[in-house]
């Protein structure tokens, strides 16, 4: 038992050291001035990889300038960190982070975000807007407090990027899929987090519904996969 628990400390000790010391070294060395954002998203609890974190840096990077970009689920900022600072390296753009920032969505994922929040003092809204202004890149983010439901309802903007990583309920994905995308462009990225091909809580797997069903041809194309995350750009 004695050596069953030793195990299990020295288990969390390691993933602890990679996540808050030698991720944020790694990526700060070894992705030029994206580097330091990526680092500052890893001291963020949050739900990515790594390697999720560079491919959605490197989507902004790769896109033509002035990009809007959506996220839908935004947390406490780890991913709107890797947006954003992307936008601040290419120097313009704009990041539209909606969340209700109240720790509610799916029934599968609430329990997670209720616990977190439970670990400081603040609101979710501002220890979310700490941490983007700690990384400098509050500039370059616009906050929508509310679902992708209700901010969707006075939505207007032509989208380049839209990131869906808020309710991941069937019904809640496809809501939120079906708000934008009217607003997404000919040409434009659409990137769905927890959306492979594998085991789902039942409340959880509407990212992975939703490529099934609507993400594929003829409507996208250049499909591609970074751990669990489908990136595809709208063709028509
Ligand atoms: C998986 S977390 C987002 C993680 C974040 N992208 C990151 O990288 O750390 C999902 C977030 O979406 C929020 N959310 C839940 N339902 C939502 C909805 N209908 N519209 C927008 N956000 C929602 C949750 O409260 C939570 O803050």
């Amino acid at each position: 038992m004695a050596n069953l628990n030793e195990d299990k400390f020295s288990t969390k000790l390691k993933r602890k050291l990679n996540a808050f010391f030698l991720a944020p070294i790694r990526l700060r060395l070894g992705h030029g001035e994206l580097g330091k954002y990526l680092s500052k998203s890893r001291k963020v609890t949050g739900f990515l990889t790594e390697k999720e974190s560079v491919f959605l840096a490197n989507s902004v990077i790769q896109m033509h300038s002035n990009l809007t970009v959506v996220e839908v689920g935004s947390f406490l900022g780890q991913s709107s960190i890797v947006f954003a600072g992307a936008l601040k390296v290419k120097g313009s753009g704009k990041l539209h982070c909606i969340d209700p920032f109240d720790g509610s969505g799916d029934s599968f994922s609430m329990p997670f975000y209720q616990r977190i929040s439970k670990r400081k003092k603040i609101t979710l809204r501002e220890w979310f807007d700490r941490n983007v202004s700690s990384a400098s890149v509050d500039e370059w983010i616009e906050v929508h407090q509310g679902t992708a439901e209700t901010v969707g309802v006075s939505w207007r903007d032509s989208i380049d990027i839209l990131f869906l990583d808020g309710d991941q309920s069937p019904q809640g994905a496809r809501k939120a899929y079906e708000t934008f995308l009217p607003y997404l462009k000919v040409g434009s990225l659409i990137i769905l987090h927890n959306s492979i091909e594998r085991e789902y809580d039942e409340m959880h797997d509407g990212h992975y519904r939703l490529v099934a069903e609507s993400i594929k041809s003829p409507d996208y194309g250049c499909i591609y996969v970074a751990d669990s995350t489908t990136f595809a750009r709208k063709l028509i």
